[in-house]
């Protein structure tokens, strides 16, 4: 039985991801979750598989902790979600950026490496590291062009360059060490369990509050989404058929501009409700008021990136993966999820979320 260490397994993606994984592997893999439950880490996303996985809450940064897990699990795979991910909190605080992103998977590298090493250059059979990157990592394009795996990286935020320093440091290992270990760099993501600061599940909230929808500048800022299920998937499949050191960039050439996703969102919304009245149950605003006068440009953002897009080729020919969910479809699955999922954002929004470990693990 392969042990899976998944660290940021209770943030949005990292908790997609180990749904997905027992999912598809059922009862035949061991997964380890380690997340320091951050504001944005929320067992609660985990409460369904909690019996069917371990779960530690620590800090990738702590040495000691790593070891521990390291010496107690014959751990085969690290896939490594742990990250501060907003690009607007690390415009206002970087160090912490620096801190988890880069020092915390250097931590993730230099341990793992000690366990998994044989021999020099030589490691045990058939163990691999994936880093959890960003096409953010690539900067900004104009409106031609696609990112592909060799675009230089040039990061803009101290999100993206937190993120972009953590890959350098993943390939300094797989160039000086052999180390194993693959690269994902994928867009934009959306679906369930999406923390609300996040611009798609907070124009919901905000929708369904009756409240005013902040949009950067323009609106015309363009992101590539794909739905998290999607990405994982991709992980999977490059933990597994990834060939070594290789970085695979994952997009499905969904490019929307931020006012589109909006004006998009708003519509799904007010279907909903008509099509379906019970969900007016939800709605903190009149139905009437559901419409796009609530959308307010805001101040950019500092240095906003201006276009992202995806070439997804190399993962396509070499391992198979394309994305499943169209955007049509995932983003009112999307809504859906959240118009049956109040209580998990109302859990959110009180605070509420963050006795839910104390809850589960007190005494133990
Ligand atoms: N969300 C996206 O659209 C997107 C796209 C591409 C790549 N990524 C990358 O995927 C990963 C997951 O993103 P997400 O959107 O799920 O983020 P998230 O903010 O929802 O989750 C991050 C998780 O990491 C945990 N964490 C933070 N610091 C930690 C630490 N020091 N030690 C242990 N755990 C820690 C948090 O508690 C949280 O559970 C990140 O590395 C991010 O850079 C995200």
């Amino acid at each position: 039985m392969k042990t899976y260490l998944v660290t940021g397994g209770a943030g949005f993606i990292g908790s997609n991801f180990v749904k997905y994984m027992l999912n598809k592997y059922n009862e035949t893999i061991r997964l380890i979750v380690l997340d320091k439950l951050t504001y944005a880490g929320n067992l609660i996303n985990l409460e369904s598989e909690l019996d069917k996985v371990v779960f530690i809450k620590g800090d990738i940064c702590d040495q000691e902790t790593i070891k521990a897990v390291f010496e107690k699990e014959e751990i085969d795979y690290v896939v490594n979600f742990a990250a501060e991910s907003h690009v607007d909190r690390s415009i206002e605080n970087p160090q912490l950026f620096m801190q988890t992103n880069i020092l915390g998977t250097q931590n993730l590298l230099e341990i793992s490496k000690k366990n998994w090493q044989i021999d020099d250059d030589v490691y045990k059979e058939s163990v691999r590291f994936v880093q959890v990157s960003t096409d953010e990592v690539y900067g900004s394009l104009e409106n031609e062009g696609y990112f592909t795996e060799n675009t230089p990286i040039r990061p803009r935020s101290p999100y993206s360059a937190s993120k972009a320093s953590a890959d350098m440091i993943v390939q300094a290992y797989i160039e000086t060490y052999k180390y194993p270990a693959n690269i994902t760099r994928c867009s934009n993501n959306y679906g369930p369990f999406h923390f609300p600061e996040k611009l798609i599940p907070l124009i919901i909230k905000n929708v369904l509050e009756g409240r005013s929808l902040p949009v950067y500048g323009d609106g015309t800022n363009v992101r590539d989404w794909l739905y998290v299920k999607d990405h994982c998937k991709a992980i999977d499949l490059v933990l597994h058929k990834g060939k070594q050191g290789m970085v695979y960039n994952v997009g499905g050439h969904n490019e929307k501009q931020n006012i589109e996703i909006v004006r998009i969102i708003i519509d799904i919304v007010k279907n909903f409700m008509v099509e379906k009245p019970s969900y007016q149950t939800i709605l903190k605003t009149e139905l009437s008021k559901i419409n796009y006068e609530l959308i307010r440009f805001v101040k950019d953002r500092k240095g906003h990136d201006k276009r992202y897009a995806i070439d997804p080729t190399r993962i396509k020919c070499e391992l198979g993966w394309y994305p499943e969910t169209k955007f049509e479809e995932g983003i009112v699955k999307t809504v859906e999820w959240y118009l049956e999922n109040q209580n998990w954002v109302d859990s959110v929004a009180s605070g509420e979320y963050k006795e839910y470990y104390e809850k589960m693990y007190k005494g133990r």
